[in-house]
């Protein structure tokens, strides 16, 4: 444990910050290995680091923008991937739905450390069906299904017992028999550009880009890295 200074400079770490660095060695991304369909191909790359037993494999970064033009970013779990794009779900009157709301364009980062790998996409979200966000929602555990009702999430509240007062009202008032909340469901992130980065040896990485043209195809181009 490293004890803070008095003077209030930093405690110094471990390992000087600066000297932490990881030559990557695993793997290559040519053009050839990813097929025509990023989203085919993010499936693959996403059965691997199921394979390959990720961590929280599904967390994935989402970045939003407000109203100001200000970025906003945090992590979801991608809860359903099919031909249209990405699905998670959260609270539509969060700080993050308010950002959607205003701006629907949105970014989603994963990090694959252990297979060091990157995917970037880039597009617009929508909120799912009712229908969708109803399945999803009676599929969650019943103390995930309260805390949806419990949590005004993204408001300041004075401290926790709030959140049990309200976890405690809810269960009484369903009686186990706990609808979606209104405020509650899921949005779907459409790629318009969808990015698989694969670490290299000296920083000399690879980075495949799928841009979206306007006639509904993708485009492959390789970047420097
Ligand atoms: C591993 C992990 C998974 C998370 N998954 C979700 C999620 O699926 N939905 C969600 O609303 N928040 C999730 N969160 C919490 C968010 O990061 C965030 O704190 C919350 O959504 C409020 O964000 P906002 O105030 O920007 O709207 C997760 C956090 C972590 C660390």
């Amino acid at each position: 444990m490293v004890e803070a200074k008095s003077n209030n400079t930093l405690p110094v770490p471990a390992k000087n910050i600066a000297d932490i660095r990881k030559d990557y060695q695993l793997a290559a991304l040519d053009e050839s290995h990813t097929g025509d369909d990023p989203l085919l191909f993010f499936h693959k790359w996403f059965s691997e680091a199921e394979e390959a037993q990720v961590n929280e494999v599904n967390a994935m970064t989402l970045a939003t923008v407000d109203a100001y033009g200000k970025p906003h970013a945090r992590i979801v779990l991608l809860k359903g991937l099919d031909d249209k794009g990405f699905v998670f779900f959260t609270n539509y009157t969060s700080a993050k739905g308010h950002n959607i709301d205003d701006n629907p364009h949105a970014a989603l980062v994963f990090f694959w450390g252990e297979l060091e790998r990157q995917v970037r996409v880039e597009g617009i979200i929508e909120k799912v069906t009712a229908e969708e966000s109803d399945a999803y929602f009676q599929s969650r555990p019943q103390g995930s299904r309260l805390g949806a009702w419990a949590s005004p999430q993204s408001t300041v509240i004075a401290d926790r017992s709030i959140l049990y007062e309200n976890y405690i009202k809810y269960d009484k008032e369903f009686d186990g028999n706990i609808p979606r909340p209104p405020h509650w469901g899921g949005y779907r992130l459409l790629p318009a550009e969808i990015e698989f980065w694969q670490g290299r040896s000296s920083r000399m990485h690879d980075r495949i880009r799928f841009k979206m043209n306007p006639g509904n195809t993708w485009e492959k181009a390789r970047l420097a890295p």
